[in-house]
């Protein structure tokens, strides 16, 4: 079996920056990386993705939102995480199950069972051995992720970034809460730090923890 590591926090906070810097890390040293991103991954999820993003769809329900999540994740862990990693590579997947928590739990209010029920039927044995939640103020983390979007071509997906900041502050809280409840799973950098400073705490925290035939040196 390979290894699995998800990248969770709030917009902005680093998450595609840092999860691309590990993978051109792992590849330079040699090892078979899957780099994959939630919602979407493969052409169906994909297609779900610019449903959920679309900053039209305002008026999707909380219910329609996590079955929708839940569908798209059925389908990238089936066709693309599983396969992998019994291939025995490494999955870097930014966003995974624990942003459906965060989001629709403690940002929208869903009862955290349902959400359970949900994420254990869409990844059936397939969950994350480490996660690396980037922390950062949601303020800050707003702020660049629509920077980015104002300098980047194609669909606005910009529904999250819409709402308003207490959503994000509880959002945060959320992933707080989560890493709080799964010390051994979730390791937290601080997203307000410089990219590299994030980055060289992330790259220490993976050579770590990676498992024997995996490991590489820094
Ligand atoms: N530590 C940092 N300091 C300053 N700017 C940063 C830092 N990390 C990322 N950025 C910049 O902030 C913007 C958002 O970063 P990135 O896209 O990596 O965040 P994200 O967490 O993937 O966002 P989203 O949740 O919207 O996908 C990018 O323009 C990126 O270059
Ligand atoms: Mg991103």
């Amino acid at each position: 079996m390979g290894y699995f590591i998800s990248f969770e926090g709030v917009e902005g906070c680093g998450k595609t920056t840092q999860i691309k810097l590990l993978h051109e890390f792992l590849t330079a040293r040699g090892r078979s990386v899957l780099l994959t991103r939630e919602p979407g991954g493969c052409a169906i999820a994909d297609k779900i993705r610019a449903i959920l993003l679309d900053a039209e769809n305002h008026a999707m329900s909380p219910l329609a939102e996590l079955l929708l999540y839940a569908s798209a994740r059925a389908q990238h862990v089936a066709e693309v995480i599983t396969p992998a990693l019994e291939a025995g590579r490494i999955v870097l997947c930014d966003r995974f199950f624990d942003a459906t928590v965060a989001y629709q739990c403690f940002g929208r209010g869903i009862d955290r069972d349902t959400i359970a029920v949900l994420n254990t039927l869409a990844c059936q044995e397939t969950t994350p051995e480490l996660t690396i939640l980037v922390d950062c103020d949601p303020h800050i983390g707003l702020s660049r992720a629509r920077k980015r979007i104002e300098s980047s071509q194609g669909p606005r997906e910009e529904r999250f970034e819409l709402e308003a900041l207490s959503f994000h502050q509880r959002v945060r809280g959320g992933y707080l809460h989560l890493a709080a409840e799964e010390p051994n799973r979730f390791v937290i950098v601080n997203g307000d730090d410089t990219i590299e400073t994030i980055f060289a705490a992330i790259s220490e925290h993976v050579v770590q923890h990676l498992p024997e035939e995996l490991r590489v040196i820094c």
